[in-house]
């Protein structure tokens, strides 16, 4: 009786020493993209195929930065292993419409397989912005592109912008090595198309501007906003943020 009990204790020990090990190799799945939509919502596909097996300790991430000028956003997009973090999904608003519209996501989980978002609608959608005329007085060049923009046809702005606004993000990690040309009415004031949050998941960005929008006058506080999001409330929580966008803009 007695070494039947401790058989079947070694066995539990052995089976728990084997899922532990298994519990090491966490894998995640692997894509980076880059490129300019129309409507992201509902044309970004963000499954990923590939998979990655991650060193002891680390997390899966999926990372996403979308830059909305005129009817076209770009999307860098990022996923796969990430050693250093905590379990998180951030969401920020770095400028907020009307105008140029700056947003990202970043989610860090600690289960394989767990970075396995589809697509970029949970969040995007809340960028849908009512129809609100255009100033009848302000134009500026706009334009968003992968590199720099063959051409930023001067358009009217949205009623509630107040300047032009130019510049280039130079944006590394996650795989990604791009620079994102943008130009675009907005309020937001100065070289703050990031808010100077220039760290996103994995991500950096280097925000630089031509010196002469550096040197107008500053005006208002810019817009943005830091919503850390813990990992089981994003579903719960959107009709809040929903709300709390309602109530910034
Ligand atoms: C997205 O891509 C995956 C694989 O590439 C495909 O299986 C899936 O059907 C696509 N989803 C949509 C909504 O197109
Ligand atoms: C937009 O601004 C113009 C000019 O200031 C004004 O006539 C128009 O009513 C505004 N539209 C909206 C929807 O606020
Ligand atoms: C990114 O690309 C630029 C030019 O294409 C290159 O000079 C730079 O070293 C690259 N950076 C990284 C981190 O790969």
């Amino acid at each position: 009786m007695g070494t039947c009990h401790i058989q079947a204790l070694m066995f539990y020990f052995l089976l728990g020493a084997s899922s532990l090990t298994l519990a090491q190799h966490l894998e995640c799945f692997k894509s980076i993209s880059t490129s300019i939509e129309e409507n992201p919502s509902s044309t970004f596909n963000w499954t990923a195929e590939e998979v990655e097996t991650c060193d002891d300790g680390s997390f899966c991430q999926e990372t996403v930065l979308m830059i909305k000028a005129g009817a076209e956003t770009a999307v860098l997009a990022t996923k796969g292993c990430v050693s250093e973090g905590e379990e998180a999904m951030t969401f920020i608003q770095h400028t907020a419409p009307p105008g140029l519209i700056t947003v990202s996501y970043s989610g860090y989980c600690e289960d394989s397989f767990c970075n396995n978002k589809d697509g970029v609608y949970h969040f995007w959608q809340l960028q849908r912005t009512p129809a609100s005329g255009v100033s009848a007085t302000l134009r500026c060049p706009t334009c968003v592109a992968l590199g720099s923009c063959f051409s930023a046809p001067s358009l009217p702005c949205p009623n509630g912008t107040t300047r032009c606004y130019q510049g280039k993000l130079d944006i590394t990690g996650g795989g990604i090595n791009s620079s994102v040309e943008v130009k675009g009415c907005t309020s937001m004031v100065g070289c703050r198309l990031m808010a100077r949050i220039f760290t996103v998941g994995p991500i950096l960005v280097k925000e630089v501007c031509p010196r002469q929008s550096l040197t107008e006058p500053r005006m208002a506080e810019d817009g943005a906003t830091w919503i850390p999001i813990s990992v089981w409330g994003l579903e719960l929580l959107l009709p809040l943020l929903l709300q709390s966008f309602v109530l910034l803009s």
